[in-house]
């Protein structure tokens, strides 16, 4: 029962805002079961705050039952820009993929922000890349769409769905055209930072300490080993993970592999995540000397830290893809 004084709170879920935007109404956090408001209306959500909630597990924000309606119509435009930011990379005709790409990092944060890894979040996951990936074949979609189904944006649920994305363009790009494998790099891509977005916010918050230094170094190990529990993924996905950020030149982590020692696909999502943290960190130059820059990055690489048989066909597919 609701009194006079006190108003009532309606929860919405996190994953349905988007980071940066100025925000139409006050909102609230709910701590120790009391409301206590965190932001005013015309403030915004950093990203960093935003990623901040996930290590945290907060599912949900709240605000007054009074703001519903208003609250509820600007979660609609603020969705609707986004969607648009990405049609207007890929085209008015491949709305529907930027439509399906939208509800994907929604997942996505739901599924990070979970305080256990949701079974049928995952599951559901699956099926949105599986429709993904079979419209992009059974539509004869041109396979450059897949990479220009990015948004810029430095959030770690936005940051999995392009790598998600431009890990499936690069696999294409070089023959490898069976569904199954398709879909195993895209839920390898998907999960990559699963294991980062899973450690403790207290441990986030203090990067010169060697508890921080260890848990990122853990980070693809305890990625993979999360998701490994979960039944229907193949083996290749947690590969994917726990490989995530080893190099050609044995000098990455967590376990120093070395070229042939590292598995074909993890190399190909290890490429895309360095390409879009490249971009990320550009954002501000526009999108051409974004694109540029990343691409630069690989080629001044000459097969260090990724292999050289693999790194020309990717660069080439890169330059297709964003010229
Ligand atoms: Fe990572």
């Amino acid at each position: 029962m609701s009194d006079q004084t006190t108003p009532d709170f309606v929860p919405i879920p996190l994953s349905k805002l988007y980071p940066d935007e100025a925000l139409c109404t006050d909102i609230y956090l709910l701590i120790n079961s009391k409301y206590i408001k965190y932001k005013n209306a015309e403030d915004f959500i950093s990203v960093e705050k935003y990623d901040l909630f996930l290590s945290k597990n907060v599912v949900s924000v709240y605000i007054a039952f009074e703001d519903s309606l208003t609250f509820m119509n600007w979660l609609k435009e603020t969705k609707e820009k986004s969607i648009q930011e990405v049609v207007d990379n890929v085209g008015e005709e491949f709305r529907e993929e930027a439509v399906a790409r939208e509800e994907i990092v929604e997942r996505v944060f739901e599924t990070f922000a979970a305080e256990e890894l949701n079974k049928e979040n995952v599951s559901i996951l699956k099926s949105q890349a599986d429709e993904l990936i079979e419209s992009i074949s059974k539509k004869k979609i041109p396979l450059t769409i897949l990479a220009r189904l990015t948004k810029k944006s430095p959030s770690i649920a936005e940051h999995s769905v392009n790598v998600a994305n431009i890990s499936v363009y690069l696999a294409l790009a070089m023959g490898h055209a069976h569904q199954y494998v398709l879909e195993n790099i895209y839920m390898g891509a998907l999960f990559h930072d699963y294991g980062k977005a899973k450690i403790p916010s207290k441990v986030l918050e203090d990067p010169s300490n060697i508890t921080y230094t260890k848990a990122i170094e853990q980070h693809p190990i305890k990625g993979a080993l999360l998701i490994s529990k979960i039944d229907g993924l193949q083996d290749q996905v947690t590969t994917i993970i726990a490989e995530h950020h080893e190099q050609h030149n044995g000098k990455g982590f967590p376990n120093a592999k070395k070229g042939e020692d590292i598995y074909e696909l993890s190399k190909i999502v290890a490429l895309a995540n360095v390409f879009d943290n490249i971009c990320a960190n550009n954002m501000q130059k526009g999108d051409k000397e974004m694109y540029k820059q990343a691409i630069k990055f690989l080629e001044h690489d000459k097969g260090k830290k990724f292999d050289p048989d693999f790194l020309a066909p990717a660069i080439e597919a890169l330059y297709l893809a964003y010229k």
